[in-house]
């Protein structure tokens, strides 16, 4: 008998990374050994249309990138939860846990985040209920109090983040009052400034695999992804990888990154809430390939085992060894990384790779080659890109993909 495990791409603007997901199952074209059955695999573009809210099951797993921001999807994509459906990412999480809740959250962990502090807003709408709030109950604060007790230079940005939506560096207490007045209607947080770092490290984390990438945030859009190899040890390496994992784990976000600036060798995380994070080609180029590997390696894998959709999170364990004490924190960070593993299935999805999945790494090294791949990219670039530059940076980031499959393919080699 065969079984067909049905995954739904739940899209807005993504152009790249789902017509290569697309590509590269078709190409795997698995059958799966399940006891005497087999599996196979149909991947499908979900439509937005209206739904009976009874209707029965018709995905495995969907794979979404529009409930931050589209509520029609965003309801929908909880309704299948509720009905079992594999959903990246937890609907619920992306809708209450913003920024704000993961700096207290990791706070509570240990993580060293800079001291942050939350600011009402400056001004309100002019309505009789929020009018009468305000005068009764906001208490007049001292902005140079709350200046003084962050420390400065500090970063004044919005508490649910995104974008660098009005994000100011501020330097002294001039620059807070300017930056406060211009933050309007609001909700602000301040926090100070990590000094002197000498690394910034974008985490990228899809189930179990994160990828730790360096980041140049005053490069063009375009070049922000750096290139580099030995930029951090192997210590390093296993810090960023377990702040992405925990922080994933912790809030039931299969994918999302983590941004970390090292100061004195201490990563500081400083926005890991970031749970629908850019995947294109033309800010990813040379990471490009490995995240839509990871992509179609974890989704196939939660297809495939059935995983169950973890609806509420768990985090009193987190909490527990938290407050074990006298635990350097390191230890901590250790013990809260084996808690994510094993809501990952870390082990049993290395084994579903080794043993259904062998030929992945091949197959997304020759697909990545193809002048489809190129195509694709070409795609990508006219969308984004001046008519004039479209060839110069089709070019630039598809000779990016294929510096990926060569280093990749080496990579392979040495270590068989
Ligand atoms: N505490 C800090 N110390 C040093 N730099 C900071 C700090 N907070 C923010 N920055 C700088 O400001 C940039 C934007 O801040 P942040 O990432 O918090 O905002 P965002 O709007 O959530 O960004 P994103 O688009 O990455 O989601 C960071 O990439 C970093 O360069
Ligand atoms: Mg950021």
């Amino acid at each position: 008998m065969s079984q067909t495990r049905k995954i739904g791409l739940s899209l807005g603007a993504d152009h790249c990374w789902p017509a290569c997901y697309e590509e590269i199952v078709r190409t795997l074209n698995l059958r799966l050994p399940l006891g005497s059955d087999t599996v196979d695999f149909a991947v499908e573009r979900v439509r937005v249309e209206p739904f009976d809210l009874a209707a029965p099951k018709k995905y495995d797993l969907v794979l979404d990138r529009i409930t931050h921001w589209f509520p029609t999807t965003r309801e929908w994509v909880k309704k299948i939860a509720i009905d079992g459906t594999y959903v990246l990412n937890n609907p619920w999480m992306i809708q209450s846990a913003e920024k704000h809740t993961t700096y207290v959250a990791m706070m509570r962990l240990g993580f060293p985040i800079p001291s942050t502090w939350l600011l009402p807003p400056k001004q309100y709408p002019d309505e009789p209920d929020t009018n009468t709030t305000v005068r009764r109950y906001n208490k007049l604060f001292s902005l140079e109090t709350v200046g003084n007790e962050v420390g400065y230079p500090s970063f004044m940005k919005p508490y649910d983040g995104g974008a660098w939506r009005g994000v100011n560096k501020v330097d002294d207490l001039r620059g807070m009052h300017k930056s406060y007045d211009e933050s309007a209607t609001q909700v602000m947080h301040v926090q100070k400034a990590v000094d002197n770092w000498d690394l910034f490290v974008r985490a990228i984390g899809i189930g179990p695999q994160v990828n730790c990438i360096k980041y140049d945030p005053a490069a063009p859009l375009h070049a922000r992804y750096v290139v580099d190899f030995n930029f951090m040890d192997a210590a390093g390496w296993q810090t960023m990888q377990r702040y992405a994992r925990v922080i994933n784990a912790f809030f039931c976000w299969d994918y999302n990154s983590c941004e970390a600036l090292r100061s004195d060798g201490v990563f500081h995380p400083i926005d890991f809430a970031n749970a629908c994070p850019d995947s294109q080609v033309t800010s990813l180029h040379y990471h490009f390939p490995w995240t839509v590997r990871s992509l179609v390696g974890w989704s196939l894998f939660a297809a495939y085992t059935r995983r169950k959709p973890r609806i509420n999170p768990n985090w009193q364990p987190y909490f527990d060894i938290a407050d074990t004490p006298d635990l350097p924190f390191e230890e901590k960070l250790a013990q809260y990384d084996a808690l994510a593993r094993d809501y990952f299935e870390a082990d049993r999805f290395e084994e579903f790779r080794q043993t259904h999945l062998k030929n992945l790494d091949e197959v997304c090294i020759e697909f990545f080659r193809t002048p489809r791949a190129k195509e694709i990219v070409r795609e990508k670039v006219a969308m984004l890109f001046p008519k004039h530059e479209i060839e110069q940076f089709t070019e630039h980031f598809y000779g990016l993909v294929q510096f990926w499959c060569k280093t990749e393919s080496e990579r392979l080699g040495n270590t068989r």
